[in-house]
């Protein structure tokens, strides 16, 4: 059964597996799960906010052009084999959710679902984008990170409700 939570209770489960194993974002109106790695929390315009990096290539950026909305779903400790299917296959051309054998829920506050095997959501609306500008970065990162140039855009989410599965 899914209940809602404080934030301040699951946000330290949510960041502490952002870069290892990974988190998996829903996108668009039939979920597309894709692994992420990168991202932040905080505080901004007094709201909490949940940044995301997505690059243009992937057919998840294509999805939140069309609709903000996101939700983040913290995988359990056994989804080793689900966060490498949805971190190396793209949605444009596979069905992730069933591959996975996860299933889509209608969220709270947005129109894009959650994925009910995940023991914690957060259900985001980007009120903010913008891109990272090889101008503005460190050029040791340009070339570690963008040999192709394809910059990340980053996609501010307004939290709008934080949940558990019991
Ligand atoms: C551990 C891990 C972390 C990743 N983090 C990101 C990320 O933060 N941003 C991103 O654009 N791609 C990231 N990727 C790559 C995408 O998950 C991958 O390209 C995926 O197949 C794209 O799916 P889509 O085309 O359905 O959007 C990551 C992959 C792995 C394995």
């Amino acid at each position: 059964m899914r209940k809602e939570v404080e934030l301040g209770s699951v946000i330290n489960e949510v960041m502490a597996k952002l870069a290892k194993p990974g988190l998996l974002l829903g996108s668009g109106e039939q979920c597309n799960p894709m692994t992420i790695g990168w991202g932040s929390y905080g505080i901004m315009w007094n709201k909490p906010v949940f940044t995301i990096m997505v690059r243009p290539v992937r057919y998840s950026f294509e999805l939140l052009e069309r609709n903000g909305d996101f939700t983040i779903n913290v995988p359990s400790d056994d989804m080793k084999k689900e966060i490498g299917i949805c971190g190396s296959k793209s949605g444009r051309n596979k069905d992730k959710l069933a591959l996975c054998g996860f299933t889509r829920k209608k969220s709270e506050n947005i129109s894009v679902s959650y994925i009910k095997e995940c023991p914690i959501h957060l259900e985001c609306r980007t009120v903010f984008y913008n891109d990272v500008t090889a101008a503005a970065l460190d050029k040791n990162l340009i070339d570690r990170h963008y040999p192709k140039a394809d910059l990340h855009r980053y996609y501010y989410g307004e939290i709008l409700g934080a949940y558990i599965e019991e």
